[in-house]
Formats: structure tokens, sequence, C-alpha cells
């Protein structure tokens, strides 16, 4: 069955990266993507369940997005991700527009699905019951949320976007962690890696399109294994891709840094120094009842080996303020920290009760203005911190690898340094060039670089493509 698909996307990169592999995958089946909902046979919402607020705009989304449906009888309005994982059939007595709950282990399905579902929306039962039962027999065909422990979707093709510099690649899905707060485990289920070899040639498909940087994905992107290959050692043969200028991974888990990792860090010079290490809260009260499988001081000794190991080292954070029973002096603590490790950047969150994990049994202890107050403070906090660091590089030379126009100005492209800084260029450049400039100026988000004379804008061959 052909048409055209719509899929939007919430949620992290990896999310941004199934989307990719959904449109992939249904493009092998017939169906041309479109970005005008408007226009599409089928309607997907890629959702995220971490946060009660990230579900609330999804519902609002579909609600909106249902009203579509009094135009086009046979259009087919469907859920997946998380969200999709989380609610699974209670999602389609909440919102009965929807024609599909699609889990993030049953993407294989999907073209089954799809046409059991636009068999159903046209009305001809013959056909559905058909349809359904190749989708997998007796699995009702509007609700797919099997977990599938096995799945890696390592030999589907993606569909990449044309052009894009920037490639993320999932190298691991699920996650065996289990942190209190958290519903990733409930709704991505277990650890799994893919093959190397199935990441590698990924990598190269990348390189081959165009794309100059590659980022590793995983919820806890650091426990990647296949066989002898960690991460460590797939970041060195991956490194050793033609085209490949840099390489990055997100997110690893802190107890999960190895030496071997730290090393590769340090030596892979396309590995850029840059990291996210979500440390969560300061407080070691704290981390025990989230149970993040480290203290305060071992999160600091990390960090001191990281930056002995990796010159000029960027780190970023996530963290939760307001968990049940932190308490004024633990979210000192925490103010602390950050204050101390001087965090180039951070994502500050007010804890959010999901259903399933450990924490949700607990009471919600910190009132919701307290919330607020706390997590207005840290953000004034680090942006402070953000502005400071971003300034240490006034006068510096650095490397921008260039993602293309600047948003605000027609005169200068944009790009990231090294250490994911967004950096304002001076120039005319091609995506995928690597300009040196120099700073002049900086703000909490961004830093301001003029282009320096061994790389003047105009210089570079790939401006002739
Ligand atoms: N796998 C990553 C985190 C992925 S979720 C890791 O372990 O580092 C991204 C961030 O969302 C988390 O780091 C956490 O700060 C936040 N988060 C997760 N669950 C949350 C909840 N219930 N309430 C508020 N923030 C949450
Ligand atoms: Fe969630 Fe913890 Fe797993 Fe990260 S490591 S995805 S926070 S359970
Ligand atoms: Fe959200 Fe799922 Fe990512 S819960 S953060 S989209 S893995």
């Amino acid at each position: 069955m052909s048409g055209t698909i719509y899929v939007e996307t919430y949620g992290c990169q990896m999310n941004l990266a199934d989307s990719e592999l959904i449109r992939g995958h249904v493009a092998a089946h017939g169906y041309a993507t479109t970005d005008d909902p408007a226009a599409a046979d089928v309607i997907l919402v890629n959702t995220c369940a971490i946060r009660e607020h990230a579900e609330e705009r999804v519902v609002g989304r579909l609600t909106d997005l249902a009203r579509l449906k009094a135009r086009r009888r046979d259009l087919v309005l469907g859920i997946c991700g998380c969200m999709a994982q989380h609610h699974r059939a209670a999602l389609a007595a909440r919102v009965p527009a929807l024609d599909l709950v699609v889990g993030p282990d049953a993407y294989r399905r999907l073209p089954a699905l799809l046409a059991a579902a636009r068999t159903a929306r046209t009305g001809d039962r013959e056909r559905e019951t058909t349809a359904a039962a190749r989708a997998g027999g007796d699995v009702d065909p509007r609700v797919d949320v099997r977990l599938d422990p096995d799945e890696t979707y390592a030999d589907l093709p993606t569909a990449r976007a044309a052009g894009a510099v920037r490639a993320w690649i999932t190298v691991m899905r699920g996650c065996d962690k289990f942190c209190t707060f958290c519903v990733v485990p409930y709704v991505r289920g277990r650890e799994r890696s893919l093959p190397v070899d199935a990441v590698l040639a990924q990598v190269r498909a990348a390189a081959a399109s165009g794309a100059r940087e590659v980022v590793f994905l995983g919820q806890t992107v650091n426990a990647y294994r296949d066989g002898d290959c960690d991460l460590a050692a797939l970041l060195r043969r991956a490194a050793e891709v033609p085209g490949v200028l840099r390489l990055r991974f997100t997110s690893p888990h802190p107890a999960d840094m190895s030496p071997a990792l730290i090393a590769a860090m340090a030596e892979v010079s396309a590995v850029a120094p840059q990291l996210h290490l979500p440390v969560q809260s300061g407080s070691d009260a704290v981390l025990a009842r989230m149970e993040r499988g480290h203290t305060v001081a071992e999160y600091r000794g990390l960090v001191a080996r990281l930056r002995d190991a990796v010159p000029d080292l960027a780190l970023s954070t996530d963290v939760i303020v307001g968990f049940p029973g932190e308490s004024p002096a633990d979210f000192e603590a925490t103010c602390r920290l950050v204050d101390e490790i001087g965090y180039d950047h951070a994502f500050l969150f007010k804890y959010s009760p999901r259903s399933l994990t450990k924490a949700a049994r607990w009471e919600d202890s910190v009132a919701e203005e307290e919330k607020s107050r706390r997590l207005a403070h840290l953000i004034a906090l680090q942006e402070e911190i953000s502005a400071a660091r971003n300034r240490r590089w006034i006068g510096r030379s650095v490397e921008v690898l260039v993602e293309g126009p600047a948003r605000r100005s027609r005169d200068c492209v944009a790009g990231k340094t090294p250490q994911f800084l967004t950096t304002v260029v001076a120039a005319d450049a091609a995506p995928g060039t690597r300009l040196m400039a120099v700073v002049t100026g900086a703000t909490a988000h961004t830093l301001i670089a003029t282009p320096t004379d061994a790389y003047a804008a105009g210089r570079d061959a790939s401006r002739a493509a």
C-alpha cells in the first residue's frame, strides 16, 4: 500500500533518529515523506514521556491534528515512541481519533500496521482482517507495544536528512539503570547494542552523503558493547572512516565512564573535547534516593580525570530540582556543585512524577512554587556561568565546522567549535567547511568570530561546490 506520511518528532535525539528510521523503513514499503500534515495519508507523532509537560503538549497537538480527519475520511492518525509505550491502549481511549498506538520496539511492523489501519479507515472489513493477521496474528491492529529485547533495527534503512553536516546514529537502545525518577527503562526496554559492523556501515553512509560530524546516541551510550568492542573501541574504528572530521557521543552515564573511554577521548583527535555528563543533583542523599550509582565525590573525581586527560574539555549536564525529599540544604549543595564544576551548559528540570517509576510512589514533597523558585535560581546561576565560560574564548582561535547561514545575520555563517559551542562567523562558506576564526565576542549561548587570514572566507575549496 503506497501513500504519503508525515512524521512529527518530540523528545530527545534518539527520537529524531527513530523518525529517520521510520521514514526510511516505510519508504521501502511505498511511502513518500511530506512536510505538510494536511497533505498526508498517514500522520505519525513520535513522542516523549520523560516529563508530564512533554506528554500534555502531545495530547494538545493530537487534538489539533485530529481536526484534519473531518476533511479526510481516510486519514490515519497514529502515535509512536515513548508516550505510546507509556500509556498504551489508555491513549486510544483518551484520544479517540487515534488509529494507531505503536511502541519504540514495534517499528519493524509499521508497514503492516499502517496497512491495517488504512484499510480499517476505508471501511473494508474483510481486507482489515487479512491485514491484521499479517501484522502479527492476535495483535490488536490499533495498539502494538510489544517490547523486544533483541530489536535494534540494525538492518533497516534510515532516511537521513540530505546534506546534513551532522549525523545522529543510534548505537544502543534501552536502559538498564532504573534511576528512580525515570520512565525510560519502562518505555524503551532493556539495554541492547547494534552490531559494530552495522554502526560502521551507517558511519560510512553518513560520511558518503556529506556528513562531517557523527554523534553516537544511546540513553547510556557508554554501556555500548558488541563482543569485545566497547564504545572506546567503536570511536577508534569510526575515526578511521574517511570524511568523518568529528565524533561525539551522548548521553554517557557517569558510572560507566571507563578509563578506556577517557583514553579514547584523549588520544583520538576526531573525538571532540566535549561531554554531556548528567549529574542530576549535588547532594549525596538525593543521589542515593535517585539510585544514580555514584556519589558527589566520585563524580567530582571523574570530572578531574576527564579535565586532566582532555584539554579545554567542555562539559554540560542535566539537573533535576525538587526531587522528593530535596531539602533547601540539598538544593544549595547542587548550586555549589554546579558553580564549582563550571558547566558550559546545563539542562535544568523540575521533577515530574512518572507513573511506573519507584519515585512516583513517594510523596512529591517539594511544592510546585518552591520547585519553580529553585529552577529559576539555578537557571540564573547557570546563565552567569555559561557567559563567563564563553568569555574565556575571546581572543582565541577556534575551528568552526560550518552548518549553514546564521539565523540573524545574512552575512554570517553558523557552526560549532569542537566544544560544541555555537559560533557565528562573518564569512561565506558552504555547510561542512572548516573555518579557523578568532573569537571577538561572546554571550551565554553564542560566540562571535572573525575568520583568520589563512582560512579567510572564500579560500576553502568546498565553496566551489
Ligand atoms: N540517559 C540520560 C538521561 C536521559 S533523560 C542519563 O542518564 O543521563 C534526560 C534528562 O531528563 C535526565 O538526565 C533528567 O535530568 C531528566 N529527567 C528524567 N526523568 C525526569 C523526571 N521524572 N522529572 C524531571 N526530569 C527528568
Ligand atoms: Fe533514565 Fe537513568 Fe536510564 Fe538515564 S540512566 S535513561 S536517567 S534510568
Ligand atoms: Fe523522551 Fe523517550 Fe527520549 S522518554 S527523552 S523520547 S528516550
